[in-house]
């Protein structure tokens, strides 16, 4: 095909160039309703592309025209059989995959480092989760990938299973043994299932980890927005092979789809697919070489960690994304937490994820030599000895566990409960510190990265207690229970 065509970008251009009178949606008829100073600030290029499916600009429910081009342009720029353009991100592709690939009762492997919506995607599709540990890594504090053994195992132990769901890469940018990880999988006929959300580049060059449809996932999502160019919540579902029922992954998906999907989305996941078909290799060689450049230069610095590829072959580091750059702070004093605070407050800049020991910064086809020199200037000055003490000091809430590198994340809580069975039990509220022993009904995810360390139909433990405590005391984001403070917590009555 000709990956140089951007035929739904180009479908979308015609309707404007055509001039038509538009009477429908959306209300704001190419922008001539529309807020005006919303108007002056967005252009009106974008609101004159807000259009509604119709012919010529084809249905994502339906595609049948342009859509159905760009899609097929897609897939085969991915090397799968069938690629699927999402506009409520990898959330609603895990939660697809769920629905398509396992009914209720049925049993999926999934790694405990799994994103929230994977949970959503358990919920609703009442599947059996039996959860695999991810490799980790106490020393950076940090969960690695699942290793081929620990799924090897888990079908040992349990050959009823359907599928194995796997995340790769990490939010750090650590990615699994996918091959062999296919191998075991298929040779036992099950399903393999790939959360790929921050890996939408790694089929663009060589010296990224391989992608989940060269390695012969028999779907996996992307989320095209993450790493590449597209909206935000523009992601990608790509299917392979014969093992998947298309009908019924076709019927999911549109379950999940609104009637009214946004077509300057839908065309941005057009144009990112064009971007990176025929510039990608070049565009990609130029991020990772910057970030590269950027990892060895924070490496200089006393106090500051950025890890590399001297971690490759540690358990559950089969290889790494080197555009993902994770700056560890401790070495200074700082959480990443109070990192993060004092990059945006002091130095206007944004990283992408903060924990207790780090913060994750992206690079990508966008990041440019001036925001690199940047960043690390910021990292300079953070770490100066006569820099004026002020009211960014460390506040010392690193306690000595962690600052010996001895933090221990919490093991997994014993299951209960289905996930369904949980979410949808009568519950009560209890005050957060007193509920060991009680079985949780909500999801307890710091933000970001977004995964839970507490599911629904799972048992609270005295550790789990601890540690989310803490983590609230050094300023993380609690996303998904009821009370964001996490004072009371939802549980199963
Ligand atoms: C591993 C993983 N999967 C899925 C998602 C959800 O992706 P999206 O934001 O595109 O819905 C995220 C979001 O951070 C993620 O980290």
């Amino acid at each position: 095909m000709d990956q140089t065509k951007a035929p739904y970008f180009q479908a979308l251009l015609e309707y404007v160039d055509s001039g038509v009178q538009p009477f429908h949606t959306p209300g704001h008829m190419q922008g001539h309703g529309a807020d005006q100073a919303f108007r002056e600030f967005v252009g009106d290029n974008i609101l004159a592309i807000d259009l509604t499916p119709m012919p010529g600009i084809d249905d994502l429910l339906q595609p049948m025209e342009a859509i159905k081009e760009a899609q097929e342009l897609a897939a085969e720029a991915y090397g799968a059989d069938h690629t699927f353009f999402l506009i409520n991100g990898s959330t609603s592709g895990n939660q697809c995959m769920m629905m398509t690939a396992v009914n209720p009762g049925e049993k999926i492997a999934v790694p405990r480092n799994s994103h929230k919506s994977m949970l959503g995607g358990l919920v609703m599709s009442g599947a059996h989760p039996i959860y695999m540990q991810p490799a980790v890594d106490q020393e950076m504090h940090m969960d690695n990938s699942v290793t081929p053994e620990t799924v090897e195992r888990t079908l040992d132990e349990h050959p009823d299973l359907k599928a194995v769901y796997l995340v790769s890469p990490t939010y750090y940018g650590v990615a699994a043994d996918l091959v062999a990880i296919e191998r075991i999988v298929h040779e036992r006929g099950k399903l393999l299932l790939v959360d790929e959300a921050w890996g939408p580049h790694f089929k663009f060059h060589p010296a990224l980890p391989i992608s989940a449809t060269e390695a012969g996932a028999d779907m996996c999502i992307n989320s095209t927005h993450k790493m590449l160019s597209a909206f935000s919540q523009c992601a990608m579902l790509h299917q392979i092979g014969d093992r998947v029922r298309l009908d019924r992954l076709k019927a999911v998906l549109k379950m999940f789809l609104s009637t009214s999907p946004n077509l300057p989305m839908v065309a941005s996941l057009d144009v990112a697919r064009r971007q990176m078909a025929t510039e990608g290799p070049a565009l990609l060689s130029r991020t990772i070489e910057l970030a590269e450049e950027v990892r060895r230069r924070l490496n200089e610095i006393d106090g500051i960690y950025s890890f590399g590829e001297e971690l490759q072959g540690r358990e559950g580091v089969y290889d790494l994304d080197p555009t993902k750059v994770t700056v560890r702070v401790t070495g200074l004093g700082y959480t990443g937490y109070e990192a993060s605070e004092i990059l945006r407050k002091r130095y206007n800049i944004q990283v992408e994820l903060a924990d207790l020991f780090n913060v994750v910064a992206l690079f990508t086809i966008g990041t440019t030599r001036e925001a690199a020199e940047r960043f690390v200037y910021a990292f300079e000055e953070l770490a100066r000895d006569d820099r004026a003490v002020d009211m960014y000091a460390p506040s010392g809430i690193l306690d000595q566990r962690m600052t010996r590198g001895t933090y221990q994340l919490p093991a997994i809580p014993p299951m209960r409960m289905l996930p369904r069975d949980a979410f949808l039990a009568d519950t009560e509220f209890v005050p957060f510190k007193e509920s060991a022993g009680r079985i949780c009904a909500e999801t307890i995810s710091p933000y970001p990265p977004g995964i839970p360390v507490l599911s629904p139909g799972e048992e609270i433990t005295p550790e789990l207690i601890d540690y989310l405590r803490l983590e609230i005391r050094a300023g993380v984001r609690i996303q998904g229970p009821y009370d964001d403070e996490l004072k009371i917590i939802r549980v199963v009555q």
